[in-house]
């Protein structure tokens, strides 16, 4: 070889599901026991950039994360590496007299570094950002030809989640039946021009780093919530459908109703694992009570809340309008310098706090 550098860069928003995938039917596959939709957030907020290198003179594997290095021995990185590198096809720039061979993918060494645009340990989806970045950057490195779908699946392989990453929109993450995984991908219900009235706000109640990992919480769950099980086999299948529907009509109600009922299923059934994990608190109760009091004083429902296995709310405002009243009605309960940081997590257009 001669010495020279080939590099590729992408960018990847995190996404929230409205209706959550918890618990796997298989660890090492990363294949869930229910389909899960989630809305994937506008790529100038949160999202990660990733850039991936190779050349000839690199010795070993190596990766950044904000200018940190970490460790690529974890088994999720080396399932997706070598899911990646087995997909590899001939390469070659004529201009620079570079050419590799699907072969050559197998010998030569990446260098990796990435940068999320939010704080990492935050418990705002930052791995699902991040693998589904780190797949999608290496794919295009190696001249991967298989489409986003098929990307998802390796995706999914590095955190369940990321394979909602990869399309914008709303997306659904389908279980699948095959054991091999090879049916259990994400496709795009509705791109992200479909219902852009929304508006969506993070109110960062505490930027500490989970106790339980969603990986310990699903085990514990999947192995002592009956509630789960009866979640799986008997209310999302049924959600599903409804969601679906209501995001193709854009009726807010509905979507509401569901995604408020789901974020509270997920953590009844948190309560309902042994010992009990706690990823709300206080605080993230006291903005449940002030959106549910605001949501039945109105004719409509004028905003959806959701919490991932943390205490953040990310709340879903039908409009512009009703996301400033939102904001109001939070700052009057929370007052700058409370217990939540509301002013640096409002996404999209930040006039609507004028
Ligand atoms: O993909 P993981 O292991 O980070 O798990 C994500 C679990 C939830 O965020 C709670 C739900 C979801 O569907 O994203």
């Amino acid at each position: 070889f001669e010495k020279w550098v080939l590099t590729v860069t992408a960018q990847t928003p995190t996404n929230i599901a409205v209706i959550k995938y918890w618990g796997k039917r298989d660890e090492t596959l990363i294949l869930p026991i229910n389909d899960s939709i989630s809305v994937t957030l506008d790529p100038n907020h949160l999202c990660t950039t990733t850039t991936v290198a190779v050349s000839p003179s690199f010795e070993q594997d190596r990766m950044w994360l904000n200018g940190k290095e970490l460790s690529l021995s974890q088994g999720r990185y080396q399932s997706v590496l070598r899911e990646i590198r087995s997909r590899a096809t001939d390469f070659e720039d004529k201009e620079k007299n570079i050419k590799i061979t699907k072969k050559d993918w197998g010998k030569l060494h990446l260098h990796i570094a990435s940068y999320n645009n939010f704080p990492t340990a935050a418990g705002l989806a930052s791995s699902a950002a991040g693998l589904a970045c780190f797949v999608f950057a290496l794919a295009k490195l190696m001249n991967v030809k298989e489409d986003e779908s098929k990307l998802s699946a390796i995706a999914r392989q590095g955190s369940g989640s990321a394979c909602r990453s990869l399309f914008g929109g709303f997306v659904k993450w389908i279980m699948g039946k095959d054991e091999d995984g090879s049916d259990s991908v994400a496709v795009q219900l509705a791109d992200e021009k479909h219902w852009d009235d929304l508006v969506i706000i993070i109110a960062v109640v505490s930027s500490r780093q989970k106790e339980t990992s969603s990986t310990s919480g699903m085990r514990e769950s999947v192995e002592t919530s009956l509630l789960l099980q009866h979640r799986a086999k008997e209310v999302v299948p049924e959600r599903i459908k409804q969601m679906e529907e209501a995001i193709a009509s854009r009726d807010f109600a509905s979507f509401t109703q569901l995604t408020c009922a789901d974020s509270n299923q997920f953590h009844a059934v948190c309560l309902d694992t042994c010992p009990p994990i706690f990823y709300m608190n206080d605080t993230s109760h006291r903005i449940i009570s002030c959106v549910e009091k605001w949501n039945r004083s109105e004719e409509t429902p004028q905003v959806a809340y959701t919490f991932d296995a943390g205490p953040n709310a990310v709340m879903i405002a039908r409009d512009r309008k009703s996301a400033a009243q939102l904001l109001q009605r939070l700052l009057f309960y929370f007052p700058p310098n409370s217990d939540i940081d509301l002013n640096s997590y409002i996404l999209g257009d930040k006039s609507i706090l004028q």
